[in-house]
């Protein structure tokens, strides 16, 4: 059995095709299902439901083989522990730091809000800027309006969100996709299964 990692919403949605072509389609809509363990119509590969966060930590643990998580969610969680065969290219937007529209450019001791602690963190150290990371867990672009940071670093794709709030992009961090992520143990364990499948989703990924 192979048992691969996904969370619910749009790396789900955009993931369901590429799956589809490797003959692996949930027997349930997790949208109106309540069940956290799918079938598929591949009887070896079974889906987990789960949060965007955890899908590295139940990879990495091997309660998944396999996950589907953003490059955020990786490069935060710390990822070494993971293989990552295969950008998938989906679910595209930009790690960006962004601030009011009228506040100065970012420099000195700023206050930095963000659910991206350990990026943050990393990124205003390799600048040399003083950053006091605040860590919040939604509403992000709330922070700079209410005077609770100077910035925040999150994700951006329209820039509708911000524009809404009067914030502005600032600085690229990096671009973000979403990756398909193995756990070490099971790549050696289920190697001729995981390969396969991996093998698949090129090809499906060479067409596009
Ligand atoms: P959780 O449920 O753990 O709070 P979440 O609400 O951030 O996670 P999603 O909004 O579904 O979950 O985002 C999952 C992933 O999709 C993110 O980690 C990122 O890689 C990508 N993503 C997030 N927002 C966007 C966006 N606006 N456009 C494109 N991709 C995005
Ligand atoms: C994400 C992200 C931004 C927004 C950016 O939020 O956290 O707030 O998308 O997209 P935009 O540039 O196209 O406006 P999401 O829609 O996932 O809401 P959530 O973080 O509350 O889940």
């Amino acid at each position: 059995m192979l048992t691969i990692a996904v969370s619910k919403g749009r790396i789900y949605e955009e993931a369901l095709p590429l799956l589809a072509e490797a003959g692996i389609t949930p027997i349930d809509d997790p949208q109106k299902s309540r069940k956290l363990i799918l079938e598929t119509t591949r009887p070896d590969v079974q889906l987990v439901i789960i949060r965007a966060t955890d899908v590295p930590t139940f990879v990495e643990y091997g309660a998944a083989d396999l996950g589907i998580a953003g490059k955020d969610v990786l490069m935060e969680h710390g990822a070494e522990s993971l293989y990552e065969p295969l950008d998938l290219g989906i679910a595209g937007c930009r790690l960006m730091t962004a601030a009011r529209v009228d506040a100065p450019p970012i420099a000195g001791r700023i206050r930095v809000a963000t659910k991206y602690v350990n990026i943050a963190q990393r990124y205003f150290a390799d600048l040399g800027i003083q950053a006091e990371i605040i860590k919040l867990y939604g509403s992000m672009e709330l922070a700079p309006l209410v005077g609770l940071a100077d910035c925040i670093v999150d994700l951006v794709d329209t820039g509708n969100t911000l524009k809404a709030n009067g914030l502005e992009p600032r600085e690229l961090i990096t671009n973000i996709t979403s990756r398909l992520v193995v756990n070490k143990a099971a790549m050696k364990m289920k190697h001729q299964a995981i390969q396969a499948l991996i093998d698949q989703l090129e090809i499906t990924l060479a067409k596009r």
